[in-house]
């Protein structure tokens, strides 16, 4: 059977913090070890999961290269339309090359260990023939570890002094002139330059710009706490879960992204996944499964993360709610309704027609905007509504003439809907999805609604009806007349106009 080489990992640590113990002077090491000997030692040793990131990454890169096509034939197809005028183009043109400049793209590989995944990207990134691996010229490697640091400058310096020797060899030609001769190097790599820069981070913390691309393999495995303070054990540990660095990453990643900037993001099914989908739901990030690999024990996963929309509107996004079928967001004094669902398409269209529909009255939230995120879920942007549920408006301490108050004006905004033939639902049961903010309330959740000629009042009579209710009564002193009020909702099914009646049950 194969075993994960995580599983060996951890043999080979346990078997590492032993000998750690004896000798546990690490900085001292940097000093005097050789460099050569980090590997294993201090320095992550790349495995399956390194490989899994590259793979992952070359996959991202190739999108990367298919949109730039499709931009190029489209920017191609709009000057070959406008040749006239060449000046006007001319200009065009070194706006191009301007913009260009300043939208080359930028790698951030955090945790970079042995430089092993930035290592492969940077080798196809400069040697490969691809035109479109151009776009970009920059690769930073971070580490919290400065055995790593110092192992990936030295890598980096040696990877460069190779790469100029052998171009020296094989591009070299002589340029023969009156005055002088000159050795020049035509080099044909120049476009594909990738700038190196290797820098001390613990996580994002020493990066103050934004990257088009960001790659973590973050430390993953689940243990508890350990005293000793070794670099392998940063490496491979990621808290008693195995995801406080990776959810720690995950909060701060929004800052450093562009728009459409990518990151690829790897754990294992060990790392409490699920904490890692919610922390990435409340970041307002869209995400998605590039590859896996499976041993014995776990598989590992490299997902691919981008930001929503919603960023468009603001960085500032809050998760509010988390449900089952939905979120809702905050953004300032907005609220974003968004599905979960990759199952269930149109329902929350559905609602925002409904509400759309119902915009002029003033016991619905107010919508704003309807939209699809780029994972095509469906949104709505809504005034947020600053109120508390029924539920807790109940539980406090009132008095009879605010109780009498909010029923009063729940019923009135019920016979509204059911004069519209809008059928809610849900209002047996109506403790959340009625807001108070005295003396008004507001009716939300209209995921089940449709238009329909049944009636709401029923369902709100009978939760009045109910012994939650009762209690209420008990409390304030309030009378209810249960008897009437049955013969008043025959009547109010017929013809939706008897609200009065209803309303003077209550006193
Ligand atoms: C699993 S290793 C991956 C190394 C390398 N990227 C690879 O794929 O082979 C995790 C790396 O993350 C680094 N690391 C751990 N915590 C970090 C943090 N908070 N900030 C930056 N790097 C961290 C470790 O030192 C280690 O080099």
């Amino acid at each position: 059977m194969k075993k994960s080489k995580c599983f060996l990992k951890k043999l080979f640590f346990n078997s590492f913090l032993f000998n750690n113990l004896v000798s546990n002077d690490s900085n001292n090491n940097l000093k005097n070890d050789s460099i050569d000997n980090y590997l294993n030692k201090y320095v992550y040793e790349p495995a399956e999961d390194s490989q899994l990131l590259f793979d992952a990454t070359k996959i991202i890169l190739n999108d990367f290269s298919y949109n730039l096509k499709i931009n190029n034939s489209n920017n191609n197809n709009n000057n070959n339309n406008n040749n006239n005028n060449t000046n006007k183009n001319k200009n065009k043109n070194n706006n191009d090359n301007n913009k260009n400049r300043k939208s080359m793209k930028k790698i951030l590989e955090i945790g970079g260990g042995s430089g092993f995944v930035s290592e492969k990207i940077y080798e196809l990134l400069s040697e490969t023939k691809n035109e479109s691996y151009n776009l970009f010229n920059e690769m930073t490697i971070t580490d919290i570890n400065p055995f790593a640091l110092k192992y990936l400058k030295n890598k980096f310096k040696s990877i460069k002094k190779n790469k100029t020797i052998k171009k020296n060899v094989t591009n070299t030609i002589n340029i023969t002139n009156k005055k002088k001769i000159t050795n020049k190097t035509i080099n044909n790599n120049d476009k594909n330059k990738i700038k190196i820069k290797i820098k001390k981070s613990n996580l994002f913390k020493n990066i103050h710009k934004k990257y088009d691309l960001i790659l973590f393999n973050p430390p993953y495995l689940p243990s508890d706490p350990l005293d000793i303070d070794d670099w392998l054990n940063k490496a491979l540990v990621g808290g008693k879960k195995g995801n406080e660095v990776i959810l720690n990453f995950i909060e701060k990643l929004p800052c450093f992204m562009k728009q459409n900037s990518i990151s690829l993001l790897l754990f294992s099914s060990l790392s409490s996944p699920d904490e890692i989908f919610k922390k990435m739901d409340e970041k307002a990030l869209l995400y998605n499964k590039i590859n896996e690999i499976s041993f014995d024990f776990e598989t590992i996963y490299v997902y691919k993360i981008t930001k929503s929309k919603l960023y468009n509107y603001s960085n500032k996004i809050r998760l509010f709610s988390h449900g089952k079928k939905g979120n809702i967001y905050k953004i300032k004094n907005v609220a974003v309704k968004k599905s979960r669902r990759d199952d269930v398409i149109g329902n929350i269209k559905m609602e925002y027609d409904i509400l759309n529909n119902l915009k002029n009255e003033n016991y619905i939230p107010k919508v704003i905007k309807f939209g699809k995120d780029y994972d095509q879920k469906e949104y709505f942007l809504y005034k947020f509504i600053k109120g508390e549920t029924l539920e807790s408006f109940l539980n406090k301490k009132q008095n009879k003439k605010r109780i009498l108050k909010i029923i009063i004006s729940i019923l009135i905004s019920i016979n509204n809907l059911d004069k519209k033939n809008i059928w809610k639902k849900e209002f047996n049961h109506p403790y959340k999805n009625i807001l108070i903010k005295y003396p008004r309330s507001y009716l939300i959740d209209f995921e089940r609604a449709s238009f329909s000629k049944k009636t709401n009042m029923n369902q709100f009579l009978s939760f009045l009806k109910g012994n939650y209710m009762s209690k209420i009564y008990e409390k304030y002193n309030i009378s209810f007349n249960k008897k009437e009020i049955e013969i008043i909702e025959k009547e109010y099914i017929k013809n939706r106009n008897n609200l009065n009646e209803i309303i003077k049950c209550f006193k």
